[in-house]
């Protein structure tokens, strides 16, 4: 969603930004339950029905409001640590509405959500296939499982988050899948369910989702061969949303295409789930900053401001774009700078040659702060993560407090 602007006074779902700032300071995250709501309600209408389920992927924000509102609304969940499970658990969602997926889950993470018994583990290699079939054996319990594949899909996004390559740590490649389903399939602890694939994140076109369920289509057929029937098809997520000006498909049109996809390879008869991160919250989210100094005697003008690095941190690790507006517009006149943070790393910065009209003390609002914002945060130069409020019904509501310095070393022992 983008901010409106009334008497050149930035709002969000028709509250004044600069109020939430005032009773809650800065940085702080602004979230818009009205976008999180449409963006759901767009994917589940198009996409979902008695078979086909939207999971919401928990990493692109974890927050327990944002995860019950969700929760009301329907999504299923994809989890990847131990943490994300007891979150997702302590909002009372049901265990067999969690999917596990990720590379290197633990002993721990394993036991854990076996005992709670959930939907299914998506397994990424031959040698955690074989940790769960023990742990499982230990338990006495029969875990449903699902096969990640890496079906070598180029999906044209970023390296750091092009998932579905064979040079990357995720899943079993095409050569040895047959034998991980195999190993699977003769487990009797393990009840071998599914196949699933993430291919990538902020994937800007259609054409890679269709193509990896023709690919996934073919694979099925090479596993009925060998005599391995699975009934769950787990898609992943990974469809991009405007950051910039860049077109990306929208909810609706990325559900229509992928159950046309799926009838057209004839796929109709499983049960299929997607898991949608960053499309369904990424542009529900606003970071809002208070413009601390104004430089304009270095070879570039700079805007040193009160949220850095460690609150978004995608400009930094991706080169990410993130629009950048003033709170109040002035009639000043603008000029081109760097918005950088705080911290003391030359990468903290969170827009680069932007036009603004920008004085000390002015507060700027970071669009697209949804997803992998406050997920991705740290305590980097020992600074205190901020707050967090949603709009509800034209009131807001904080979500999370600011931490304080207490919590900064709560855990530490001084020797
Ligand atoms: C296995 C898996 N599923 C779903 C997602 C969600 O992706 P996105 O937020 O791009 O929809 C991710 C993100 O990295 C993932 O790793």
């Amino acid at each position: 969603m983008s901010i409106e602007y009334n008497n050149n006074e930035c709002f969000i779902d028709g509250v004044p930004v600069q109020k939430i700032a005032k009773d809650y300071g800065t940085p702080c995250f602004i979230y818009s339950s009205n976008e999180i709501y449409k963006n759901f309600n767009e994917i589940n209408e198009s996409f979902s029905n008695e078979k086909r389920k939207v999971f919401y992927s928990v990493k692109a924000n974890p927050n327990l409001s944002i995860l019950k509102l969700l929760a009301d609304m329907g999504a299923g969940f994809d989890i990847v640590s131990i943490g994300e499970l007891e979150r997702v658990i302590k909002i009372g969602v049901s265990p067999e509405k969690i999917i596990y997926s990720g590379v290197g889950k633990s002993e721990e993470e394993i036991i854990r959500s076996i005992e709670y018994g959930i939907y299914c583990l998506n397994v990424e290699s031959f040698s955690e296939l074989q940790r769960i079939a023990k742990i499982s054996e230990k338990l006495g319990k029969i875990t449903p499982v699902s096969i990640r594949v890496n079906p070598n899909i180029d999906p044209g996004s970023h390296e750091f988050i092009s998932t579905g390559l064979e040079s990357t740590k995720f899943g079993i490649n095409l050569k040895n899948m047959v034998k991980a389903f195999s190993f699977a399939n003769e487990q009797t602890f393990l009840n071998l369910i599914g196949i699933d694939y993430h291919i990538g994140s902020q994937i800007e076109s259609l054409e890679p989702f269709q193509e990896a369920i023709i690919s996934v289509k073919k694979i099925i057929n090479e596993l009925k061969k060998s005599g391995i029937k699975i009934d769950l098809i787990d898609m992943g997520g990974g469809l991009g949303i405007n950051y910039k000006n860049n077109k990306t498909p929208t909810l609706k049109q990325f559900g229509s295409i992928i159950n046309k996809t799926i009838s057209d390879n004839d796929l109709s008869s499983y049960n299929i789930i997607i898991e949608l991160g960053r499309s369904i919250v990424g542009n529900s989210g606003f970071i809002v900053t208070k413009a601390e100094y104004i430089k304009t005697d270095s070879e570039k003008n700079f805007v040193i401001v009160d949220a850095g690095m460690d609150n978004l941190i995608r400009p930094a690790l991706y080169g990410a774009w993130h629009d950048i507006q003033p709170v109040i517009r002035s009639k000043e006149k603008e000029i081109l700078y760097d918005v950088v943070g705080p911290v003391c790393e030359c990468t903290d910065f969170l827009g680069k040659d932007r036009l603004l009209s920008v004085n000390q003390g002015d507060l700027l609002i970071i669009s697209s702060c949804g997803a992998y914002a406050s997920s991705m945060e740290s305590n980097y130069n020992s600074r205190l993560r901020p707050p967090e409020i949603i709009i509800k019904n034209g009131k807001a509501f904080e979500i999370r407090k600011k931490e304080k310095i207490e919590d900064l070393f709560s855990r530490e022992i001084i020797l």
